[in-house]
C-alpha cells in the first residue's frame, strides 16, 4: 500500500479508537439501517488499515477519529462516489456544516481555526478514498462493497433523492419483450423505482460489484418483481433470451471500436425483429482528456478523474452511426449536437470554471 497515512502493515496504530467508536454524530438519525453500516464499515475497515507508530500517525488517527466521532450517515454516499462512481460525480467534499453540528453538540473546542481542522478531515477523507480505490484487495473487498452499496440503496430507497437524468423517457410504452438497459450504472436505481409493475421485464446490467449489489438490494426494497440484476462483462453479452428493447446509454465510449462492432453484432442478434437499439453518448471524455494534454488544463482537473476516462477515435460519434448500419440495423432517428460547457463540475477548484465542447448524440435503430 503506498500511503503515507493510511498503512496495512501488522505493527500499526488502529485506525479506529474509542472516541471514534462513539459515532456522536450517527445518534438521533433517521435511518439506523443506514447508521449500522457506517460503523460496521469502519470497524472492519480498521481491521485492513490504521496509523504509522509516529508522531504523524498518532495526530492522524486523533483528528480521523474526531471526524469519526461527529460524521454523518451520508458519509457512506460520499465514499461510495470516490471509490467505485467517481466517474459520475467527480466533485465530493464532505459536509462540514454537518460535522460542526456535532462536534459542537459534543462540547468539542479547538485551538486550530475551523479552517485549518477541515483542511485535515478533508486530506484524511480523500486518502483514505484514495487507498481503497487503489488497493485491489479493499477495493474488491465483498464486506466493504455490500457494506457501501447497501448503503447507497437505502439511502436512495428513503429519500428517493435520484440526481440522475430520468431514463424512463427513453422507454418505448408499448413493450411487449424483456428490455435491458446495458451498463445501467447508478441510472438503474432510477429505472427499479419508475418501473410499472405491469410492464414487461427489465433487465440490469453492469460489470461493477458495487453497481450490481447495490441494485439487486434495492430491487428487493422495492419489491418489484419484474426486474432482473445482471453482472455481465459487454462486449460480450448474455445468449438465450430476447429483448423488445436494448438501451445502451453513455456507454459505447467505454468501448474501442472493434469491441463496439462485437456488442452491435450481439444486440441484433438478441433483439426480435422489430426491437429497438436506443442509444445516448457523448464524445465527451475524450474530448477532456484531450484538453489534458495541456498542462495547465489537467492541474486543474479533479484529482483522479482523468485516470477513469477511456480514449477513443477522434470521430466516435461517424463511426458509432457507420457501424450501426453496418451490422444491418434500420436507422429511424440520428441527432447530434455540438455543446460549449463551461463548469466546474471536473474541477479540482469548486467555482474555477472549466471550458469543454463535445458532441452528444442519440439514434434509434430497428432490427428489420
Ligand atoms: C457512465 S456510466 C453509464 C450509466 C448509465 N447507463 C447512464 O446513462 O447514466 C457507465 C457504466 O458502465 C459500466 N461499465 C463499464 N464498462 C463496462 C463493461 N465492459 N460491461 C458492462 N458495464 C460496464 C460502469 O460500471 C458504469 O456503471
Amino acid at each position: 500500500m503506498s500511503s503515507f497515512i493510511f498503512v496495512n502493515s501488522q505493527n500499526r496504530l488502529p485506525l479506529v479508537t474509542e472516541s471514534g467508536k462513539k459515532f456522536s454524530g450517527l445518534e438521533h438519525s433517521k435511518s439506523p439501517e443506514l447508521c449500522q453500516r457506517v460503523s460496521a464499515f469502519f470497524e472492519y475497515l480498521d481491521g485492513q488499515i490504521g496509523f504509522p507508530e509516529t508522531d504523524l500517525g498518532r495526530e492522524n488517527q486523533f483528528t480521523f477519529n474526531l471526524l469519526l466521532q461527529s460524521v454523518y450517515p451520508e458519509i457512506m454516499i460520499d465514499l461510495a462516489d470516490l471509490i467505485y462512481v467517481q466517474h459520475e460525480r467527480p466533485a465530493v467534499y464532505l459536509n462540514f456544516d454537518h460535522i460542526h453540528m456535532n462536534l459542537k453538540k459534543d462540547g468539542m473546542a479547538f485551538s486550530e481555526s475551523m479552517d485549518q481542522i477541515n483542511e485535515k478531515f478533508s486530506i484524511l477523507f480523500q486518502e483514505l478514498a484514495k487507498v481503497i480505490r487503489e488497493s485491489p484487495i479493499l477495493f474488491s473487498d465483498s464486506r466493504m462493497v455490500g457494506l457501501l452499496s447497501e448503503s447507497y440503496s437505502i439511502y436512495l430507497f428513503q429519500t428517493e433523492n435520484f440526481p440522475w437524468d430520468n431514463p424512463m423517457e427513453m422507454i418505448p410504452s408499448d413493450l411487449k419483450n424483456p428490455i435491458m438497459d446495458v451498463a445501467t450504472g447508478l441510472a438503474g436505481f432510477r429505472l427499479i423505482h419508475d418501473w410499472p409493475d405491469d410492464y414487461p421485464k427489465l433487465i440490469l446490467t453492469d460489470n461493477l460489484p458495487f453497481i450490481i449489489m447495490g441494485l439487486t438490494h434495492y430491487a428487493k426494497l422495492s419489491g418489484k418483481t419484474n426486474v432482473e440484476i445482471l453482472n455481465i462483462d459487454f462486449p460480450d453479452g448474455p445468449k438465450g433470451e430476447c429483448y423488445g428493447c436494448i438501451l445502451a446509454n453513455k456507454f459505447l465510449h467505454h468501448l474501442q471500436r472493434d469491441e463496439r462492432k462485437k456488442f452491435l453484432q450481439w444486440a441484433i442478434e438478441a433483439l426480435d425483429v422489430g426491437g429497438l437499439l436506443l442509444i445516448l453518448d457523448t464524445d465527451l471524455e475524450c474530448q477532456i482528456l484531450r484538453r489534458a494534454q495541456n498542462r495547465e488544463y489537467q492541474d486543474k482537473l479533479m484529482r483522479g478523474y482523468k485516470e477513469t476516462l477511456v480514449e477513443i477515435e477522434e470521430n466516435f460519434c461517424e463511426t458509432l452511426i457507420q457501424d450501426v448500419r453496418h451490422v444491418g440495423f434500420d436507422v429511424s432517428h440520428f441527432d447530434f449536437h455540438e455543446y460549449q460547457d463551461e463548469t466546474d463540475a471536473y474541477s479540482q477548484y469548486p467555482g474555477d470554471n472549466l471550458s469543454i465542447k463535445f458532441i452528444g448524440l442519440e439514434i434509434m435503430a430497428s432490427k428489420v
